[in-house]
């Protein structure tokens, strides 16, 4: 897939920021459904949502990660299908359980084209609602 950057929305700034907020709901099916989960979360991603034995934690924390994963393609200026995809994104815990973003492919080269050095991702989820923040900057 070719990469481009056009429009005020890729253009480099110091500090960029994504916001993301789902309901946990709509993922009641998904948690079951092996092509969603192997197209948009990493395996590493899927062991670490399903190492929890509460369906309805695990619930709670795909619908976190995936609002993560929606708010580095706002922190961007893209959607997945603009070149980015799903799994170029990965977000895992820390030793301390704080999330750790990874870039890879196209989302990796397009923090590096937008001067992006810096990034950081939070998380939080209750039964009915998952939301994230990211935040880069140089
Ligand atoms: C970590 C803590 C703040 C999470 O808050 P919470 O209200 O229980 O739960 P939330 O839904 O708001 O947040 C859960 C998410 O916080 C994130 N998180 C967990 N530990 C974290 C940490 N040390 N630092 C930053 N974020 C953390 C994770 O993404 C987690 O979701 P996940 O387990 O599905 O990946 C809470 O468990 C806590 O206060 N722990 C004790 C104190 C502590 O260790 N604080 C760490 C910050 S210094």
């Amino acid at each position: 897939m070719k990469l481009v950057l056009h429009g005020v929305g890729l253009r480099r700034e110091l500090m960029r920021v994504g916001i993301d907020l789902v309901e946990v709901k709509r993922f009641h099916n998904d948690i079951y459904n092996e092509s969603f989960l192997n197209r948009v979360f990493t395996i590493s991603e899927i062991e670490h949502i399903k190492s929890v034995s509460s369906v309805d934690f695990q619930l709670e924390r795909l619908a976190g990660k995936f609002a993560a994963k929606e708010a580095v393609l706002k922190m961007l200026g893209v959607g997945v299908g603009n070149g980015v995809t799903w799994l170029e994104i990965e977000i895992l815990p820390d030793h301390w359980g704080k999330p750790k973003l990874s870039v890879s492919g196209n989302a990796k080269k397009m923090m590096k084209m937008l001067g992006l050095n810096n990034v950081d991702v939070s998380i939080s989820h209750t039964s009915s609602l998952a939301t994230a923040i990211c935040v880069a900057s140089e």
